[in-house]
C-alpha cells in the first residue's frame, strides 16, 4: 500500500478508487487547505492528488520527500505545478484533459451571450428594483450572427466553443501553434490568423490557451488598444493571461465594449475596478463546475495516480 495524499475534497467515486488500493489521507474540509497544513500533510506521500488551488513547487516536493512518484492534478490546466521541479526529482505529473471540454465551452458561450446581450447588467436592474420599461433603444447589445469569434488557442475547448458559436451564426477565426486538422477546419470553416490579425479583426476574442510564462499578460494595454472598440474579451482559461489592470482601463475608456471573465489574475481576488463596471460579466471559475464533469475529473485523476503507483504508463502525463 502506498501513501496517497489528496489535497482537497474530490467526488466520492475517484476517492473510493484510491482508497480501495492505498492508504489515503484526504483534506476533508470545504475550506482550502493552508500552506502550512499542506506541507505537513504531504510528508511521506508516494502520490499527491492535487487541486488547482494548491501550489506544487520545489518546497512542497521537498516536504513530501524523495519517495514521491507522482502529482495528479484534478484539472486540465496545471500551471499550479512547477513541472520542471517535478521532472528534476523524477516525479511524474498528470492532468485531466477531455472530460471538461464541453462544460467549459458551455461557460465560454454563456459569457459571450451574457456580455454581448448585457444580461448581468439587465439582471442587476431587476434585482435592484430600479425603474425600467421596454424601450426601442433600451439596453441594446450586439447580435452574434455574422460576427467573428477569434479563438486564441484552438485546442479541445477552443474547438468545442467554436462549434457552439458556429450554431449561433458566428464566423470562426483562430490562432494555434501547430496546424489544425483539415476536417476541423472544414467543419468550422475556420480561418487561421496571426495573433495580431485575430486581435484586430475579431468581434469576440475568446482565450483558450494554457497559462505559462509565454502567455503571461498576453492581453495587455497594447492588445486592447488594437481591438475593435465594439469587441468583447472572454476568458475561461487562466486569469493571468490577461493584465487585469489594463483590462479595467480598456473597459472604462471604451477601448473595448465588454468582457466576460470566469478566471481572474489573483484568484479569488477580483480587481476592484472590475466590480464597478457594468460591461464586465464576472463569474467565479465555474468552467468545469458540473456534477458529471467533476466526477469524471476525479475518476481520471485516480486512474492516473493508480497507474503510476502500479508502475504502468499513466494516460495523461504532462511534461515541461
Ligand atoms: C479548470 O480550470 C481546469 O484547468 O481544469
Amino acid at each position: 500500500m502506498a501513501k496517497v495524499v489528496v489535497t482537497g475534497k474530490i467526488p466520492a467515486g475517484g476517492l473510493a478508487r484510491l482508497k480501495a488500493e492505498h492508504d489515503v489521507t484526504a483534506w476533508e474540509s470545504d475550506d482550502a487547505i493552508s500552506r502550512t497544513e499542506l506541507l505537513a500533510m504531504v510528508a511521506g506521500a508516494d502520490a499527491i492528488v492535487s487541486l488547482l488551488t494548491e501550489k506544487i513547487d520545489g518546497e512542497l516536493l521537498d516536504a513530501a520527500g524523495p519517495q514521491l512518484k507522482s502529482v495528479s492534478n484534478v484539472a486540465v490546466g496545471y500551471n499550479n505545478i512547477d513541472v520542471p521541479a517535478c521532472e528534476n526529482r523524477g516525479v511524474l505529473v498528470t492532468n485531466t484533459p477531455g472530460v471538461l471540454t464541453e462544460a467549459t465551452a458551455d461557460i465560454a458561450i454563456s459569457l459571450i451571450l451574457m456580455a454581448t446581450r448585457r444580461l448581468g447588467e439587465g439582471e442587476r436592474v431587476i434585482r435592484a428594483q430600479e425603474p425600467w420599461q421596454w424601450g426601442m433603444f433600451y439596453m441594446l447589445g450586439m447580435g452574434l450572427q455574422g460576427r467573428q469569434l477569434g479563438i486564441v488557442g484552438m485546442g479541445q475547448i477552443g474547438i468545442a466553443t467554436a462549434r457552439r458559436a458556429k450554431a449561433f451564426g458566428m464566423n470562426i477565426a483562430y490562432t494555434r501553434r501547430t496546424p489544425l486538422e483539415d476536417h476541423v477546419i472544414e467543419e468550422l470553416d475556420a480561418k487561421f490568423m496571426t495573433m495580431d490579425e485575430l486581435i484586430e479583426s475579431s468581434d469576440v476574442l475568446s482565450l483558450h490557451c494554457p497559462y505559462s510564462p509565454a502567455t503571461h499578460h498576453l492581453m495587455s494595454e497594447n492588445q486592447f488598444a488594437r481591438m475593435k472598440k465594439t469587441a468583447f474579451l472572454i476568458n475561461t482559461a487562466r486569469g493571468p493571461i490577461v493584465d487585469e489592470a489594463a483590462l479595467v482601463t480598456a473597459l472604462k475608456s471604451g477601448e473595448i465594449a465588454g468582457a466576460g471573465l470566469d478566471v481572474f489574475e489573483n484568484e479569488p481576488a477580483v480587481h476592484p475596478g472590475l466590480l464597478e463596471l457594468d460591461n464586465a460579466v464576472l463569474i467565479p471559475h465555474l468552467g468545469s463546475a458540473t456534477v458529471e464533469t467533476r466526477a469524471a475529473m476525479a475518476d481520471i485523476a485516480a486512474t492516473n495516480a493508480l497507474a503510476i503507483l502500479a508502475g504502468s504508463q499513466a494516460p495523461n502525463l504532462v511534461t515541461s
